[in-house]
């Protein structure tokens, strides 16, 4: 399995030639393929996640796992959409994925209600990853970590809206992971971090950090 980094909280997935995105804010790769989608899945309904999910549904046909509420919401503007709530799995061909709690919150660009946020755990190729979305250092982490085990965690460190490097390192470490994905950080000024700073404190703790370029 290969993972691609498309900016601020966006990977793809790429298993077997099957892509699954996840967050697909997709700005920062104006010239992204959008062929192989299988599958999108949303952590929570604000601008900087959904992104376009919806058209990427239309064009590829791929249905749009997500809450509820924000699955509603898409399939009203036309998206294929898988719901779900906390706590559910979807198994899918590639593997499975469960959505679990993030502390945030969640209203579509235009104002609607997106149900609660979410992070999700991806099971592909007998490895577990964690995606948290936008949220807050917390004590689900250590649940996390010791249920699912996830090998390659993806974490916000940007701060003010979401967890920083201080927080990140500290929900590393709950999680329980080998390696550390970054993300949610340096795309706007309220968000901008040090990120030698996050490189230094995961190595202190003994994980790897992985800090991806766009499309790398
Ligand atoms: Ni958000
Ligand atoms: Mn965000």
């Amino acid at each position: 399995m290969e993972i691609k980094y498309l900016g601020h909280s966006a990977f793809e997935f790429n298993t077997n030639g099957k892509k699954i995105l996840i967050d697909p804010f997709l700005v920062l790769v104006p010239n992204y393929n959008l062929n192989n989608i299988y599958d999108i899945f949303v952590t929570h309904a604000h601008g900087d996640h959904l992104g376009s999910a919806v058209e990427i549904s239309q064009k590829t046909g791929a249905p749009i796992t997500a809450i509820y509420e924000l699955a509603n919401y898409c399939t009203k503007k036309g998206a294929k959409t898988a719901d779900i709530g906390l706590g559910s799995w979807r198994d899918c061909s590639w593997g499975r994925a469960i959505a679990v709690p993030a502390f945030h919150s969640s209203s579509t660009p235009d104002g609607i209600y997106g149900g609660c946020p979410c992070g999700f755990v991806f099971e592909i190729e007998g490895q577990t990853l964690y995606h948290a979305g936008d949220t807050c250092l917390n004590s689900e982490m250590k649940v996390i970590g010791e249920i699912y085990q996830p090998d390659i965690v993806m974490l916000p460190i940007g701060g003010k809206y979401t967890m920083d490097i201080e927080h990140a390192v500290i929900a590393a470490e709950l999680l329980g992971a080998s390696e550390v994905i970054p993300m949610h950080y340096n795309t706007f000024d309220a968000i901008s971090v040090d990120i030698s700073d996050f490189e230094r404190q995961i190595r202190e703790i003994g994980k790897i950090p992985r800090i991806l370029k766009i499309e790398e």
